[in-house]
């Protein structure tokens, strides 16, 4: 319950963001961040109103099954690329289009699906030929690798042109992105699937498994995140991001931008969206120094590069309350010299479990020590996903970080081809992509808390926990 105070201070800002967002002609400021009241300096927290919804709720969506997938690829790049290698080998797939600016990358592209003895692909690179792939009428899903911002408008404009979407990571950068997914994949009753193919890692679908067999208890903690040295690639002219768009981004962003990887099986775990949903977060960041170091270093203390004032603080953590009390920890660091780890730590009433530095286990009744390595490779091997058992090799041999983007490809193209309801929907993209922008307010506020709308406008209290799945 709020007092008199707290009422009328909620009161006020909301009429300031009411008039604020009729002058400006955006959406309501109370969607989209908190503000500072000026008098206690505290973050008034917009409430939490959620918009009725112009469609119905695509919790457990299921479509026309497809024969043969016939997709369109929007962007060729180090990610785009690897997608093309991958989906020519899933079976029951057809690439139809393709489209970058770089004309070699599409040309590339073809190349592979060619070689592989497919018929060629339909080529585009203008700016706004994605928008012509979308129109087609022989395609039936959009699956894209752009910069991050074109991820919502792109997958947004495939929804309303009658196509599935799947689209990398993070898919939404606002909060307004957030809500167009849901809205768009509701009006419109397609597939949104964000390709957070971190779920599909081993470890990550093993631990899902002894999850769902209680080998943990009640799990009520949990951390990941994504810690990875990047310095390099994005301070890279040529032959690194396109038109260096990372780097871009941390000029002018803070928070976690990029929360999905360490979040995404966490949240497939414990339930979020399902039984469970976020509520709350708060979040803090270093201030920057990698970045300025690194470029003092390599082009000198007159170069623009260091000049540069970099927004994105070297360690962001931020911590996510659920409804029913439980806590995520994620963190962002890609400007550190620190080696790669998503942490993918699991706390339960029986047990826990961690990814990084390395994979161990620790249960009841002797939790106090990790598991033997001969225990500890039992307890994997009796609860290997079915997933990794039926897919695992041959995603080995097809690669793409050690497999998991191949088994993440091979059952999105499986549900589609049987109509069953994705693995990730749009509220799981909404929900945890949300972190961008809150994770980011929250920082900006000194890490007061912000609450996490409900995007499944109450359908995650029926929703049953993403089970153990197959594809046979
Ligand atoms: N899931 C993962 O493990 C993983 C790994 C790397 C990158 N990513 C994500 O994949 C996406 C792409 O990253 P990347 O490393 O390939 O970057 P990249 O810069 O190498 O590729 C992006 C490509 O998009 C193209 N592009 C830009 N605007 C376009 C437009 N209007 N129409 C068509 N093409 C356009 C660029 O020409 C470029 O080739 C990002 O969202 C990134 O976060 C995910």
């Amino acid at each position: 319950m709020a007092n008199n105070n707290e009422q009328n201070s909620r009161r006020n800002f909301i009429k300031i963001a009411t008039v604020g967002s009729a002058a400006f002609g955006l959406a309501p400021v109370s969607q989209v961040f908190g503000s500072v009241d000026s008098t206690s300096n505290q973050l008034i927290v917009p409430e939490n109103k959620i918009a009725e919804s112009k469609g119905k709720s695509v919790m457990g969506l299921r479509c026309e099954p497809l024969k043969t997938v016939r997709i369109g690829i929007i962007g060729l790049g180090m990610r785009g690329s690897g997608a093309v290698h991958r989906l020519i080998q899933v079976e029951g797939t057809e690439i139809v289009a393709i489209s970058d600016l770089v004309q070699k990358n599409v040309t590339e592209a073809n190349k592979q699906i060619t070689d592989a003895g497919l018929k060629a692909a339909v080529e585009f690179s203008g700016e706004e030929d994605w928008k012509k792939i979308c129109e087609r009428d022989d395609i039936d899903l959009i699956y894209q690798c752009t910069p991050w911002l074109l991820h919502t408008p792109i997958a947004v404009y495939a929804m309303k042109h009658g196509k599935h979407a799947a689209c990398e990571v993070p898919s939404a950068v606002t909060f307004q992105e957030c809500w167009d997914l849901v809205n768009t994949a509701e009006e419109t009753q397609r597939h949104f699937m964000m390709l957070e193919n971190c779920c599909y890692d081993f470890f990550e679908l093993n631990t899902l498994n002894m999850a769902r067999n209680g080998v943990f208890g009640d799990i009520y903690h949990a951390e990941g995140a994504y810690i990875h040295d990047l310095r390099w690639l994005k301070f890279m002219k040529e032959g690194g991001y396109h038109n260096m768009w990372r780097l871009e981004y941390s000029k002018i962003h803070t928070g976690n931008p990029y929360p999905t990887h360490g979040l995404g099986p966490l949240a497939q775990i414990m339930g979020i969206n399902r039984g469970d949903r976020f509520d709350y977060l708060t979040s803090v960041s270093s201030n920057q120094f990698g970045m300025s170091l690194y470029a003092k270093e390599k082009f000198g203390e007159n170069s623009p590069e260091y000049l540069q004032t970099y927004k994105l603080g070297d360690m962001n953590t931020t911590i996510v309350h659920s409804l029913k009390g439980k806590t995520i920890m994620i963190q962002h660091d890609t400007t550190s010299p620190r080696p790669y780890s998503r942490i993918h730590r699991i706390s339960g009433t029986k047990g826990m479990a961690v990814k990084w530095p390395l994979e161990q286990i620790a249960l009841e009744p002797n939790a106090h020590e990790f598991l033997k390595k001969e225990d500890l490779d039992e307890l994997i091997k009796k609860y290997e996903h079915p997933l990794a058992k039926q897919i695992g090799e041959k995603a080995k041999k097809v690669g793409g970080h050690g497999g998991m983007d191949f088994i993440m490809d091979y059952r999105l193209i499986y549900c589609l081809r049987n109509g069953l309801p994705l693995d990730q929907d749009v509220y799981d993209a909404a929900a945890w992509c949300s972190i961008v922008p809150l994770s980011e307010k929250s920082v900006m506020n000194r890490g007061n808390s912000i609450d996490v709308p409900d995007f499944t406008r109450g359908a995650w209290e029926k929703a049953e926990p993403w089970p153990i799945v197959t594809i046979e």
